[in-house]
């Protein structure tokens, strides 16, 4: 993507397999960013806006109903369109810096790579559900599968919650997911940074950091860190 459209943020999105810390990085980028004057919004997906956690509680299978891929996707996409419409968009639009845990990769990968609907087929629907809101930066934090799930084991059992849905999968399920995440980061290798998610939170956010303050140095139109 062109890094010369004027007048707006980055968009920096955060992608990975289950428990490779995801939610705490970003919140970390956010405190470093806002601790150094930049404005910055930190969102997720599936579930930021009201229509988004109505089709997070389907998709996590609160409802209990069985999802076919390919509704599974189309509800993926809707919360997206919303989320960028509504979210994402005018928050870029007043110059933050907006950083999002998970976001288009997630369903290129776990839909289209994982469960077979072709990368390429999701990518297309990516592009008309998000039309001009791309990812500027990708941080992908690897870990091994095995690793990973240990950890929201832990972090679901602290917070008295069971297993949802898609974490239920098969380790070999969560392997794939960690390759398509690779092959998706090969094929795009400058937007998508490879970061490794093992050690210690602090020692991860100072990987984020090193790849994230270069970018923002560059960036066109100021949230210079
Ligand atoms: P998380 O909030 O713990 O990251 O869980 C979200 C789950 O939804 C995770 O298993 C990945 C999955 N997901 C997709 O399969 N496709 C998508 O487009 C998105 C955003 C998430």
């Amino acid at each position: 993507m062109s890094r010369q459209r004027p007048h707006r943020g980055p968009l920096i999105t955060f992608e990975g397999g289950e428990g490779t810390g995801k939610s705490l990085q970003v919140a970390r980028l956010c405190a470093t960013l806002e601790a150094r004057g930049v404005p910055c919004l930190a969102t997720r997906e599936p579930g930021a806006t009201p229509l988004g956690q109505v089709i997070e509680g389907l998709i996590r299978g609160r409802e209990g109903l069985p999802l076919e891929p390919v509704a599974e996707l189309l509800l993926f996409l809707a919360d997206r369109h919303q989320h960028v419409s509504q979210v994402v968009a005018p928050a870029l639009r007043q110059g933050k810096v907006v950083v999002c845990d998970r976001f288009l990769d997630s369903s290129e990968v776990y839909q289209g790579r994982v469960r077979g609907l072709g990368w390429e087929r999701v990518r297309r629907l990516n592009q008309w559900v998000c039309g001009e809101v791309w990812p500027d930066l990708t941080i992908l934090l690897d870990l091994e599968p095995k690793v990973g799930l240990a950890r929201a084991a832990r972090r679901q059992a602290g917070q008295g919650q069971g297993r949802d849905r898609l974490e239920r999968e098969e380790l070999d399920f969560h392997r794939r997911v960690r390759q398509g995440y690779l092959d998706q980061a090969r094929a795009e290798p400058e937007r998508i940074r490879v970061i490794p998610a093992a050690g210690s939170p602090q020692e991860v956010a100072e990987r984020v950091w090193q790849g994230v303050e270069p970018f923002l140095e560059e960036w066109p139109c100021g949230s210079k860190a």
